[in-house]
């Protein structure tokens, strides 16, 4: 990979930068920023080299259609205040922005393309959308290690068109997981949850070979519950996964992985209300499953104690309701409490995972916190990403 940190002859040229922008949005306001934070040094060096920037990102999942709410506004203006430099968002139709040229009638040196992903192209990996879009730029620079997992237009295909570089927190945590994934000492425990089931579900299989427990909570554990015979009420699940579920079973026995999944949960009737605990037996037809109950948090942090590398993606509950943060709070506390008599080395990454942990104000007290989510499970289960073997 060629790092654009090397690269000494920026001036004037035009940078298309992906980024991964997509930070968690609540009534359109950013509930927290670090993948913004984490890109700044990039930014701030493409800018102390002369050069015209052009940020492609994408917000959610739209699927190729124009959502309001899933706008890159509120991130356009929460940069501009942080590099204090003026920052545009344009917001019409890439086809008709013909070249790069176009950068003359601004004055701004930082440009934002609206979501990306408001165009079908993008995830088809579209290879006239990817050289449209490179016919903007001089110079691609891929600084989205969290999306790299994806063969989408902006992040695979248009390398093709240009030359393409790694970017400065791409390299970090790239160079991050090389270093844990040679270093990794047993017993390796990973704890997988949060709500994007369908990324993670096929990731796990890959992984048990490699771990000693697993660990399912979130969304993904509501699979395992319905899959053993109980109601889950209106917890979200994955259609269609009794297969893959069966399959993570018996290959977690032939491989001696110990699998974990919730034997008691709290459970609401809607987000915003109180919690109850309950037996896996006792949920109701109308009540959805919203935490991890407190036999399994013993039983989780008893497997935490006996770890020596924890790798943590996705929260165990809902915390945006306080009352469904208690596992996700237990598990980073006892993480937190071996890690600071160096009994354990602690590796978390994914965008709610690290919203949760700034939430508790506790991000410092890991040895590794990555921006990625699905990409770095990946990684972890040694698969080659797009955007990275675009960069290769
Ligand atoms: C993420 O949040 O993990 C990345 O932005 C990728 O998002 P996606 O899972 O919607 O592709």
């Amino acid at each position: 990979m060629r790092s654009i940190k090397n690269e000494k002859n920026l001036n004037n040229k035009v940078i298309l930068l992906r980024l991964d922008l997509n930070v968690p949005l609540n009534q359109g306001k950013i509930s927290d920023t670090t993948r913004i934070d984490k890109i700044l040094p990039t930014l701030n060096f493409l800018m102390r080299h002369e050069t015209k920037i052009i940020i492609l990102s994408h917000i959610g999942r739209p699927k190729g259609k124009i959502v309001n709410e899933l706008s890159l506004k509120p991130i356009r203006e929460d940069l501009q205040q942080k590099l204090n430099v003026k920052v545009k968002l344009i917001k019409d139709n890439i086809y008709k922005i013909k070249d790069k040229n176009f950068f003359n009638d601004f004055n701004e040196k930082i440009l934002i393309l609206e979501n990306i992903r408001f165009y079908a192209e993008e995830e088809k990996n579209d290879h006239n959308f990817a050289n449209h879009i490179a016919s903007l730029g001089d110079i691609y620079v891929n600084d989205a290690f969290s999306c790299s997992h994806r063969e989408h237009a902006s992040i695979h295909q248009i390398s093709k068109f240009l030359p393409s570089y790694s970017g400065l927190q791409l390299d970090l945590e790239v160079n991050a997981l090389n270093k844990i994934t040679s270093e990794i000492t047993e017993p390796i425990t990973c704890i997988i949850g949060g709500s994007k089931i369908s990324s993670k579900i096929n990731v796990i299989k890959n992984l048990i070979p490699k771990l000693n427990n697993i660990v399912i909570v979130g969304g993904m554990a509501n699979n395992f519950i319905e899959y053993f015979g109980h109601n889950i009420g209106k917890s979200v699940k994955e259609k269609n996964c009794n297969k893959i579920v069966k399959e993570i079973i018996l290959l977690s026995k032939e491989k001696n992985c110990q699998l974990i999944y919730p034997e008691d949960v709290l459970v609401s009737k809607n987000l915003n209300g109180l919690s109850q605990n309950k037996e896996l037996s006792q949920i109701h037809s109308e009540e959805m499953i919203l935490d991890i109950g407190p036999r399994t948090i013993k039983k989780i942090t008893n497997i935490i104690d006996n770890s020596k590398t924890i790798l943590w993606n996705g929260p165990a509950g809902y915390f945006e309701n306080p009352n469904f943060a208690k596992g996700s709070t237990e598990i980073a506390k006892k993480i937190i409490e071996n890690k600071k008599v160096n009994k354990v080395y602690s590796v978390v990454g994914g965008g709610d995972t690290v919203a949760f942990l700034n939430y508790l104000n506790v991000v410092d007290n890991f040895n590794f916190v990555s921006t990625a989510g699905g990409a770095f499970l990946e990684y972890l289960e040694g698969k080659k990403l797009p955007g990275i073997t675009a960069l290769n």
